[in-house]
């Protein structure tokens, strides 16, 4: 053979291999970009272009692809964009998820098309078991709600109201704070549940205000601590002698630093905080504040990055094989540094384990900062302790 035949011989025999590295990896983007929870979807997108920013576009020879759709937040549109991902584009996996009843409304279609869901914002502890094929990268409401009654209880708080949205992780974060400080001895006066959309704090706020608790527990979903956050100023319950606690979603850095300084003192168990003292943390903050025209990093992004991350790994230990079933394998037991620290995937119970740290909201240069003061390392969900 001559050399000529020699390198078309050469060149056709690798040709099933380059089409396989052509093929790219799509990642279908499922995220509110419109209507009442847009900064979440916002964050999630900017925190995504980061992270391939950050680490290339290519994943054990396949161009990553990501298909950002907008279901503004309404699960019906959740459903029939992750179909078409499927049928139409051929996703590899979906990702993204805002709120709980948009991740539940996907969880068919992942299971049917056999493809991981990663559910980086909603925290309703159930929904890992709507599909073999869903992973968690951010937070359930149970991690943090245990620890802030834990705190609670360690801090002279005997009687607490508990204020949450009316919906899967408020029922959620209500039961795990309430039932632990019952069983620690604390009461709960009362237990004051808020509708989800346009929320009007203000009745609820004067019912914690007469039932003068030693404390009020908070929970709403990010995109929404804003809100609370001027009822709560505007009915001066910050000189009513009542402590403010919260999970992390209501001191959302992505708004904390609008609050106004009648946020100082709040306490909250949260996974993440634009704070953490951490080289890689510091480059995620840098990033994305330039990434997202100047704002600054919060859970929601941060909870994003590490599911993106969890995908690239994934592809990295199949060696490129795209199959969903081999992908959900892989994500099964991951462990790396996030910018809110050290976290793994149970490998049993396909969720997130995370650092919890309890916080202070102080300032920090000039501007109101969630500042960790005490850690607690590798928080499983207790929802799924076994007995
Ligand atoms: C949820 O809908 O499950 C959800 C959304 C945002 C949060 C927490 C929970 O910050």
């Amino acid at each position: 053979m001559n050399r000529r035949i020699l390198f078309a011989a050469a060149a056709l025999a690798a040709l099933p291999l380059a089409a396989h590295a052509a093929e790219p990896f799509r990642i279908g983007l499922l995220v509110p970009m419109t209507g009442p929870f847009q900064s979440t979807g916002r964050a999630i997108n900017d925190a995504v272009k980061l992270y391939i920013k950050q680490h290339g576009d290519t994943v054990a020879g396949h161009k990553v692809e990501i298909l950002l759709r907008d279901d503004a937040g309404v699960p019906d549109n959740t459903k029939r964009l992750a179909t078409e991902l499927v049928v139409r584009d051929h996703v590899n996996a979906f990702a993204g998820f805002g709120l709980t009843p948009l991740a539940l409304a996907t969880a068919p279609v992942a299971t049917q098309a056999k493809i991981p869901e990663i559910v980086m914002v909603a925290a309703t502890s159930s929904i890992v078991n709507a599909s073999p094929y869903i992973f968690r990268s951010g937070q359930v409401l149970p991690q943090p709600a245990t620890i802030a009654a834990d705190w609670a209880l360690k801090h002279g708080i005997k009687k607490i109201v508990s204020v949450v949205s009316d919906y899967g992780p408020g029922y959620d974060a209500e039961k795990w704070f309430n039932d632990r400080f019952t069983a620690g001895g604390g009461t709960v006066v009362a237990a004051l549940r808020v509708p989800l959309a346009n929320p009007d704090f203000a009745p609820f706020l004067q019912r914690v205000k007469d039932a003068a608790p030693d404390a009020m527990y908070a929970f709403v979903p990010a995109g929404v601590g804003g809100i609370f956050a001027k009822q709560f100023v505007e009915r001066g319950m910050d000189k009513s002698g009542i402590r403010f606690i919260a999970t992390g979603d209501v001191t959302d850095d992505d708004n904390l630093g609008d609050m106004g300084d009648a946020m100082l003192g709040v306490v909250t168990a949260g996974p993440y905080s634009a704070a953490h003292p951490s080289a890689l943390n510091k480059s995620f903050v840098d990033g994305y504040r330039e990434i997202s025209g100047g704002h600054r990093a919060g859970f929601v992004a941060a909870f994003a990055y590490d599911g993106i991350e969890m995908l690239y790994r994934a592809l990295e230990k199949t060696k490129g094989n795209m199959d969903g079933t081999a992908l959900a394998e892989a994500l099964k037991g991951l462990s790396f540094e996030s910018p809110r620290g050290q976290i793994s995937i149970d490998p049993e119970t396909r969720e997130i384990i995370t650092p919890i740290y309890i916080r202070e909201v102080k300032k920090v240069d000039g501007a109101l900062y969630n500042v960790e003061a005490e850690t607690f390392a590798a928080v499983k969900d207790p929802a799924k302790a076994k007995p």
